[in-house]
C-alpha cells in the first residue's frame, strides 16, 4: 500500500528516514520518529479553499494525516471542535480577546480522541491485533473507543489511584484494565515488559509516531478558525507534550503549505506545582528534563514526572519565544471553577490549569492585555467531579 509519508528522527541524529508502511516506535537514538510529508507534491492539489467542503472532524485536513492510499480513518468525529470567545473571562482578566479552544467536546471528552484516531488508524492499517497503553486515564479512554471501532483489542494501564469514572469508561468501551502501583511512569514500564512478551502494539505518547500527528489539528483548526492566522499566544496543559509537539509541527506545515504567512504563536506550557520537570528544565536552560521527585497534583493528565519527548516540548517553547509556568493545585481548580461560572465551560483541572497560568502571566507582564490569548480546554469537568466536591 502507497504512503505518502515517511518518518524522522526528530531529533536528527542520523538514523533513518524510516519506512511508514511498518511497525516503527522510537528511533535508534531512544528519541520520537515524527511523519514528514511531500508538502512539494501535496501544496498544488490541495487549496485552502477546498477545506469550504470538508467534512467537520479533524480528518477534514486528510491530505495532511498518516492515511495510506486506499485507507480509511478510524474516526468517531474527533476534531473541528469550538474556538469560544471567553467575553466574561476577558473581561475579568482586562484581555479584548480571550478564546478557549473546547476539546471536551470530543469523543470520551478529551483531545486524547484525536491522538488516539490518528494512532489507531495507522495501527489498524498495519494490521495490529492488540494495542497497549500506559495512561493517567483520558489517553486510555479514547484508545479503549477507537480500538472498539476499529475490532482491535485494548489494553490499558492506569495508576491504581485513577478517578474511577476513568477506569468504567474504558470498560464501556470493552477495554482490559490493568491498575499499577505507581505513576504512569510504572504504567508505561508494566505495559512494555507485557507488550514485548506477547507482541501488542505499544501507543504510549511520543512512543509511536502518529499520537502527534492527530493531535497537530488543534494547531490546524485555530489558525482555520482564526481566518488562517495565529493568535499571539496558545496555553497548553502539558503532561508527555504531544499537543505542544504537535501545534508547532502544524505551524511549520502550515506554512510549507502556503496557507498561514503572519508570525507564529507563542507556546506556553503549563504544568502542575507538584509535578512540573519541564518548567523546571526551561527556566534552567536545559535541553531536557530531569525526572521529578514525588509528582502529585489533582489534574492526572499532568502527573507525568518524565517524558520521552522532552527535548521536542523544550525546543518548541524556545523556538516559539514562549515560556514554561506551573500552577497550585488549588489555582488550576479555582480556574476550573471560573470556566465554569464565567463562560459555561465544562473544564478539567488541566483546562482550569490554563487559566491560573495565564492570570500569572498577565500579573508578571509577560502576557500583555491587547494581545490575543487561546487557552486550550484540553478535557472536560464531568470524570474529575470529586475534586470540587465540598468538605
Ligand atoms: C485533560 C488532559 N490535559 C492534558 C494532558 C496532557 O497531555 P500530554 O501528555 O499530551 O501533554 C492530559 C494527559 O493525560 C489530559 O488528560
Ligand atoms: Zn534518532
Amino acid at each position: 500500500m502507497a504512503t505518502r509519508f515517511h518518518l524522522e528522527c526528530s531529533v536528527s541524529c542520523g538514523a533513518g528516514p524510516f519506512d511508514a508502511d511498518r511497525r516503527q516506535h522510537l528511533c535508534r537514538c531512544g528519541r520520537p520518529l515524527l511523519a514528514r510529508y511531500d508538502w512539494d507534491r501535496i501544496a498544488p492539489t490541495w487549496p485552502r479553499e477546498s477545506l469550504r467542503d470538508a467534512v467537520p472532524s479533524m480528518w477534514r485536513y486528510a491530505p495532511a494525516l498518516p492515511l495510506a492510499d486506499g485507507d480509511r480513518p478510524v474516526t468517531l468525529g474527533e476534531g473541528w471542535t469550538p474556538l469560544f470567545p471567553a467575553p466574561a473571562l476577558g473581561a475579568d482578566l482586562g484581555l479584548d480577546r480571550l478564546l478557549v479552544k473546547d476539546e471536551a467536546l470530543n469523543p470520551t471528552n478529551s483531545f486524547k480522541a484525536r491522538g488516539m484516531s490518528a494512532a489507531v488508524t495507522r495501527a489498524h492499517a498495519l494490521g495490529a491485533a492488540t494495542l497497549s497503553v500506559p495512561s493517567a486515564g483520558n489517553a486510555a479512554c479514547a484508545l479503549a473507543a477507537y480500538a472498539a471501532n476499529a475490532g482491535i483489542e485494548a489494553r490499558v494501564f492506569m495508576p491504581r489511584d485513577v478517578k474511577t469514572p476513568f477506569i468504567r469508561e474504558c470498560r464501556v468501551h470493552g477495554a482490559e484494565v490493568t491498575l499499577v502501583d505507581g505513576l504512569i511512569t510504572d504504567a508505561g514500564r508494566i505495559a512494555a515488559d507485557e507488550g514485548r512478551r506477547h507482541g501488542w502494539y505499544d501507543v504510549s505518547t511520543l512512543k509511536e509516531p502518529y499520537r502527534a500527528e492527530g493531535k497537530k489539528t488543534m494547531g490546524y483548526e485555530i489558525a482555520e478558525q482564526l481566518g488562517w492566522r495565529w493568535p499571539d499566544w496558545i496555553v497548553y496543559p502539558t503532561g508527555g507534550g504531544t499537543g505542544i509537539v504537535g501545534i508547532w509541527k502544524a505551524c511549520e506545515e502550515l506554512e510549507r503549505l502556503g496557507w498561514v504567512k503572519g508570525p507564529r504563536p507563542r507556546l506556553v506550557t503549563v504544568q502542575a506545582e507538584g509535578c512540573a520537570p519541564m518548567v523546571r528544565a526551561f527556566h534552567a536552560g536545559a535541553d531536557t528534563a530531569d525526572p521529578w521527585e514525588g509528582a502529585a497534583t489533582v489534574a492526572d493528565g499532568l502527573r507525568v514526572p518524565a517524558a520521552v519527548g522532552d527535548i521536542l516540548v523544550l525546543r518548541a517553547l524556545r523556538e516559539s519565544g514562549g515560556t514554561a509556568v506551573a500552577v497550585s493545585d488549588r489555582d488550576m481548580v479555582e480556574g476550573m471553577l471560573d470556566l465554569g461560572r464565567r463562560e459555561g465551560i465544562g473544564a478539567a483541572p488541566e483546562g482550569g490549569a490554563t487559566l491560573a497560568a495565564l492570570r500569572q502571566l498577565i500579573r508578571d507582564g509577560v502576557v500583555a492585555r491587547d494581545q490575543e490569548v487561546v487557552l486550550l480546554n484540553t478535557g472536560g469537568a464531568l470524570k474529575y467531579l470529586d475534586v470540587v466536591e465540598e468538605g
